[in-house]
This record gives structure tokens, C-alpha cells and sequence, in this order.
């Protein structure tokens, strides 16, 4: 029985089973205010309240489980199979052109044939398509275009975007019926996905494009829910819907919850057509999401249905795409660079130019078989372009201008830093520099991917420090930080005695960072973040990691060819396994603690937890307060002792806990608590999972295929 409602409410009883629905009504309501109509209604905290519960709920009542709650936003990790299916209507292209003169030339022909038209102008969205079907008001199935007949069921992962509505709201929405967009990544996204890529040495995407149709192929959903994708729909699909023009149907979907740009402009001629391009192709700039052209798209659907169709795409709707910003320059020098992983990167040193509002002045050219392909040599002139991509690249050479004395560029042999011979292994496009442990690039990298702080989080060093220390012979390989003195650091330059000292701590504070953060942190490739954790979850120690067959590493969640590979590879080398036995012997954690490492060290405490955090979710934290002798609080109040803060806390959490004058603890500060209140035993960290959140509700969609329409035409 139920007395408690929404938050801070009291309402008549009622059962778990009627509560399920109306928290899973309020979220979903919630949910669309917050990422459609950007009027936020409850507080994060009181989202993460309400949901927290309907988690609770749904995990002890399996049987009202639904694959369209609220709950399945943060996905499951539940590996995902993607069901080729066919498409209810086929997911037809556009026609392309760059040139103003022959969309000048379409809409001549449209208006000749149907006399006065209504354009709709909208941005051309640079994602990947998706389709997506509703029956009752529910999301049925989210499939790709595939070859535009057949795509791939992605639906459990189009359930984690925020933007998508599960259930949709309003009554007059068809019984049945498919509506189309693009899902995108917004630059915010892309960059934070990048820069984690490249902190785990995996190659970053080239685009926005590229990595969202990347993610929702991925395995796991819990992975798509944290990448941070959008989802904006431009076409409604089904039998006779009672609209009698795009923009109408389009508005009709807002209302039931979709997001539908609101860029969109009804134009009239020409000139109003003109006049779209031209402010979208400035304005552009300054959205948050990657753009790449506008598409016209004739409004009626009388109109439509008179113009009908070629092989490929509609004669209705034509995409004017932008052209990417272009300059020509000159091709200075090419030099490369040495990852840590040994990697060479070669550069294009360019004479600078202005390119899409800044100055370039380098480019990447990725391999070898780039600079053979475009034949380039230094003193060329070269196209430079900056498309969807960060990195601008070079796309030609202007030949006409080729001094008459160049010569094709050789490609090094030696790297440029150590003079080894470079290799190049099967399969990969990049040259190597295989001299991994007196190559200073990647010996600096090393360190410096160490002392992160998602890593070992050793605070008091940075890349410049660590630079020093090697120029000084102190460090040459992860393990000798364990053997630095204060005195050899305090006559360094640049460093005295205080900071030699806060080194010296925050080295020796590193030895209780868990376990599967050391593993992140040795700097295995492939082995990133969440895959260290996936490990550290399934084998628990790093002995056991370390005997693991590469049958036995493939069984560890994430895990693949690749990765086991890597592994198998990384223990194999011998310098490698004698760090390993020097970090051991400075005291880090090489296993994964207890899973309730029972102790008194929080007794009498009454802990609330907000926000997000960076090794455990927060049901994770919940055990650890109650297995150290806590109790976790959902509110806080006078009696709370702590507020356990992680990133997006809670505002009105926040202010309460101020107003009553509540300590306020960070992640970091709350396992020092445990560690330093915990008698004879060692410090707690629990459980080495890689969940963060656990939802068990999303079940496979329905995979009847409905009685549905085989034929039909769009409109
Ligand atoms: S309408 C039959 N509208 O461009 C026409 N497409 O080259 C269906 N796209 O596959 C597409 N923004 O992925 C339409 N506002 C927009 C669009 C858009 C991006 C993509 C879409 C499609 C491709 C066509």
C-alpha cells in the first residue's frame, strides 16, 4: 500500500501496481518537459527520487515489467542482437545538389506542374536515419535504414534517448503508424566521447555522423544511454493519416511528445527559399548539432501525391547541401608525432590560412596510404576542408601549381623520437614505433595516462612535473613513482619543498585506489575505463586477469578479440610483468575487495546521496553505507549527518542540506571515511562492478510484427 506520492505530497492508498503506473506517467511527463520543451518541472532530485522508486518497484514486481517505462532511459546490459526487418514504407534518399542554379531548376518544374506551391525549408540534419514505429501509443520498434527496404532493429537502444518518447501523450495520435528522423550527436557529446576514446586509446570517430550511427550499433544500451544522443523527426509515415500537409502533421506530432525542429519555414518562391539557405548556412555555426545542407520539401501532400516519384527519392523534395569551407595552401613540411601506444601520426605543417573563422596552420593526414593515395608532396598547394569534421583535413592538390623540382614524399622508417626501425602490423594502417620502453613520447604518455585523475588520480603531479622527473632521470616507467623521496624532488627546480611533500602523498595516497582503476590505469590498450571495470568485475584480481586464456578473457562482459588480445599481449612482455611485480610490492590494489566488507566505520551516520559519481552508481554507494554500519536517507532532514555529493547534484537537495547546515562530503572524501574509521582491516571499496545502474525491465520489444500495411505509399 502506497501513502506516499510524487514528492512531498500525501495521497489517498493505493497499490504498488497503481503507483507503478502513475510514477511511470510523471516521468515520462517529466522527462518530455525537461528534453522537449526545455521547462524543466521537478528537480533533479526529484526525478531521481521518483525513478529510484519505480526502480525499486519494477525489481520487485517483475511481472508489470514494460519495455517502454522510464526505468529502461538508463538501458540494461542485456547484449543486443539486431533483428534485420523490413520496413512498413521504404526509407526512400533525397536528391542532392550543390548548386543553387539547379534547385532554382526544381522548384521552376514543381511550380510548372502543380502552379502556386507551399515549400517547407528545414535543416538537413548530419546523424544517422531511423524509423520508428508506435502502436497504442507505445514505441513498438526503432529500426536503421539499412539498404532503405530493410534496416536493423535498434530498439533497445533508441529507448535510452531522452528525446524519444516511449509512450506518447495527447489522444489524437493513429492507432499505428511509423514516424522518421534523424538520431544525431550533439558536439557536446562528441567531444566528451572523443576525448574518452582517446584517454583509452581507441581511435576517436571522424564526425558527429559517424559516431552516433556507431552507437546505436553498440552492444550494450547501457553504453548508448551514457553517450549522450538526440533524436529530431521530419516525417510521418502511415495509411491514410488524416493530414493534409506536412507542416500539419509535423505540428500534430509535437503535440504527442516527439521533438520537431523549430527551425522549420513554410516558404513561398525563390527568394524566400534563398533567403533560408543563406541565414541556416551562417547560423549553423552556432548550433548545438551538426548540420550539413536544408532540404525543400513541397507541403501539400495533394502536391506530393501529383509529382509522385523516380527510382530512388521523391520529385517532392530536393537536399541543397552546403559546401564544406575550403581554402588552398601550401604544404610546408610533414612531421610525425609518437603516441604513447608508439602510433605515428603524420601532420601537415601548413603555411596559415584562414579556414571557417580560424587560422590553420596544421592538418591531420592520418597514414601512409593517405599521403600515397593524394600523391602529396611538400611545397604543394593543398586543398584544406573543415566539414562535420574537428581536425580539418586535406581533400586534393591544386597539380597546375606543382613546383616542377618536387619529389614524392618518402615516408619515414625510423621514428623520428628514438630512430628505431618503425613496423607496421598486419591489418593496421599505422606505422609503429615498437621501442616501448626508451621511446620518450611513449614512456612520458604512459606516466602521464597514469597519475590521471581516472586513473590513479595522483593530484599532486601534472605532464609538466612528470617531464621533469624523466629530463632528471627519476622516472622512467610507472613504477619508479613509488620509489621517489621528497628530498630528490624538493631540489628540482620549479618545485620546493611543499610540493615535494604533496607529491610524495598523493603518490602514497594512490595505493588505495581500487582495483579496477589500477587496471585502467597501467595503460593496456584497448583496455579503457568501463572495460576495467567489466574485468576487474568478472575476474576480481589482477593474478587472475593476468592467467586468464584468451577463452577466458573473450567470457568477461565487453570483452572481445581484440581487447583479449591486447591483454594477452600487454602480461606477455616481460618488462611489463616486472613493473607489475614493483607495483605490487609498493602496496596497490591488485584485487577487487569484498563485496560487503562488513565494518563499523559509518555507525550512527545517516547518509542522503545525490547526483552522479564517478566509481560507483548510487545504489552501489547505498550497500557500501549500509555494509560499513550507515543507514542511507532518500531526504535530507536535521538528523542527516552527510550529504554525499557527486556531479549534477540535486539543487534542492543542495540548498536544504546548506539551510540546515549539513556536511556536505565528496566521493573521495567518503572512502577516506570508511578507510580511516575502519579498525585492523583493510580500506572498503565495494563492489568492482562495471553496472551503474541496474534495470532489468527491458525486455525485448514485442516481436510479433503487427498486422500492418505491406504496400502503401508514404501519404
Ligand atoms: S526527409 C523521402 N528531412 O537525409 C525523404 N531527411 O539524403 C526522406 N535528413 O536519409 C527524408 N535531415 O537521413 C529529410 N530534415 C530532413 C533531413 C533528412 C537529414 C537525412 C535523412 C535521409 C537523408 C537523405
Amino acid at each position: 500500500m502506497y501513502l506516499w506520492q510524487g514528492v512531498g505530497r500525501y495521497y489517498p492508498v493505493m497499490t504498488e501496481e497503481q503507483r507503478i503506473k502513475e510514477l511511470r506517467q510523471r516521468l515520462n511527463y517529466c522527462n518530455y518537459r525537461y528534453y522537449i520543451e526545455n521547462d524543466p518541472v521537478v528537480s533533479d532530485f526529484e526525478f531521481d527520487t521518483m525513478l529510484r522508486e519505480l526502480q525499486d518497484l519494477e525489481a520487485a514486481h517483475p511481472e508489470l515489467a514494460d519495455p517502454n517505462s522510464p526505468t529502461v532511459r538508463v538501458g540494461s546490459d542485456v547484449t543486443n542482437e539486431f533483428r534485420s526487418v523490413q520496413h512498413a514504407f521504404p526509407m526512400l534518399s533525397l536528391s542532392n545538389t550543390y548548386s543553387l542554379d539547379e534547385l532554382h531548376e526544381w522548384i521552376d518544374r514543381v511550380q510548372k506542374e502543380i502552379g502556386e506551391s507551399e515549400f517547407v525549408c528545414e535543416l538537413k540534419f548530419d546523424g544517422t536515419a531511423i524509423s520508428l514505429t508506435y502502436r497504442h501509443g507505445a514505441l513498438l520498434r526503432a529500426v536503421t535504414r539499412g539498404d532503405g527496404t530493410r534496416g536493423d532493429d535498434v530498439t533497445e537502444n533508441v529507448r535510452t534517448i531522452r528525446t524519444v518518447p516511449l509512450t506518447l501523450t495527447g489522444e489524437d495520435y493513429p492507432d499505428f503508424f511509423e514516424i522518421r528522423g534523424e538520431v544525431l550527436m550533439p558536439y557536446a557529446s562528441f567531444d566528451r566521447l572523443n576525448a574518452e576514446r582517446e584517454a583509452n586509446m581507441e581511435p576517436p570517430f571522424a564526425n558527429p555522423r559517424n559516431a552516433a550511427a556507431g552507437t546505436l550499433k553498440q552492444q550494450s544500451s547501457q553504453v548508448v544511454a551514457r553517450r549522450g544522443l538526440d533524436c529530431t523527426l521530419y516525417q510521418l509515415a502511415g495509411d491514410n493519416l488524416p493530414y493534409d500537409s506536412h507542416w500539419g502533421s509535423l505540428e500534430a506530432a509535437r503535440r504527442w511528445g516527439f521533438k520537431i525542429s523549430d527551425k522549420m519555414a513554410i516558404c513561398h518562391n525563390t527568394e524566400q527559399i534563398d533567403a533560408y539557405i543563406n541565414y541556416w548556412d551562417t547560423a549553423r555555426k552556432a548550433l548545438p548539432f551538426p548540420t550539413d545542407g536544408v532540404v525543400i520539401k513541397v507541403n501539400r501532400f495533394s502536391d506530393r501525391r501529383a509529382l509522385g516519384f523516380t527510382a530512388k527519392a521523391p520529385k517532392w523534395a530536393v537536399a541543397y547541401k552546403f559546401k564544406a569551407e575550403q581554402a588552398l595552401t601550401r604544404l610546408l613540411k610533414v612531421t610525425y608525432q609518437v603516441g604513447r601506444t608508439g602510433a605515428i601520426t603524420p601532420v601537415a605543417n601548413l603555411e596559415p590560412v584562414l579556414l571557417a573563422g580560424t587560422v590553420v596552420k596544421r592538418a591531420t593526414l592520418h597514414n601512409a596510404d593517405q599521403i600515397a593515395a593524394l600523391d602529396l608532396r611538400e611545397g604543394d598547394m593543398v586543398y584544406v576542408e573543415k566539414g562535420g569534421e574537428i581536425i580539418p583535413k586535406i581533400t586534393g592538390v591544386d597539380l597546375a601549381q606543382r613546383p616542377a623540382d618536387s619529389r614524392p614524399l618518402e615516408y619515414i622508417t625510423e621514428c623520428p623520437e628514438c630512430h628505431s626501425p618503425l613496423v607496421r602490423y598486419e591489418g593496421e594502417a599505422k606505422h609503429y614505433c615498437p621501442n616501448q620502453s626508451h621511446c620518450r613520447p611513449q614512456i612520458l604518455g604512459r606516466i602521464i595516462h597514469f597519475i590521471r585523475r581516472k586513473a590513479m588520480n595522483i593530484d599532486g603531479l601534472g605532464e609538466e612535473t612528470v617531464e621533469l622527473l624523466f629530463e632528471n632521470g627519476l622516472v622512467g616507467c610507472i613504477a619508479d613513482l613509488y620509489d621517489l623521496k621528497a628530498e630528490q624532488l624538493a631540489v628540482l627546480p620549479r618545485l620546493g619543498e611543499k610540493s615535494a611533500e604533496n607529491i610524495i602523498n598523493s603518490i602514497r595516497h594512490s595505493t588505495e585506489v581500487p582495483f579496477h582503476r589500477v587496471l585502467f590505469a597501467l595503460g593496456i590498450r584497448f583496455v579503457g575505463e568501463t572495460t576495467a571495470k567489466y574485468l576487474a568485475a568478472h575476474f576480481r584480481s589482477l593474478d587472475a586477469v593476468m592467467a586468464a586464456s584468451r577463452e577466458e578473457l573473450i567470457e568477461a562482459e565487453e570483452v572481445g578479440d581484440k581487447i583479449a588480445d591486447s591483454i594477452l599481449d600487454y602480461f606477455a612482455d616481460e618488462q611489463n610483468r616486472a613493473i607489475i611485480e614493483r607495483l605490487r610490492a609498493a602496496g596497490l590494489q591488485f584485487e577487487a575487495r569484498q563485496q560487503t566488507p562488513a565494518s563499523e566505520a559509518l555507525r550512527g551516520l545517516s547518509i542522503v546521496i545525490s547526483g552522479t559519481f564517478r566509481d560507483h552508481s548510487r545504489d552501489e554507494l547505498k550497500a557500501m553505507i549500509e555494509a560499513h554500519g550507515g543507514k542511507n536517507l532518500a531526504a535530507v532532514s536535521a538528523n542527516t549527518s552527510y550529504l554525499l555529493a557527486g556531479d549534477k547534484i540535486g539543487p534542492a537537495k543542495l540548498q536544504k542540506a546548506q539551510k540546515l547546515n549539513i556536511k556536505i562530503i565528496s566521493e573521495e572524501e567518503f572512502y577516506r571515511m570508511i578507510a580511516d574509521n575502519m579498525v585492523g582491516g583493510t580500506a572498503s571499496d565495494t563492489p568492482a562492478s562495471g553496472q551503474t545502474q541496474h534495470t532489468d525491465t527491458a525486455e525485448a520489444a514485442d516481436e510479433n510484427t503487427p498486422a500492418q500495411p505491406q504496400q502503401g505509399t508514404l501519404f
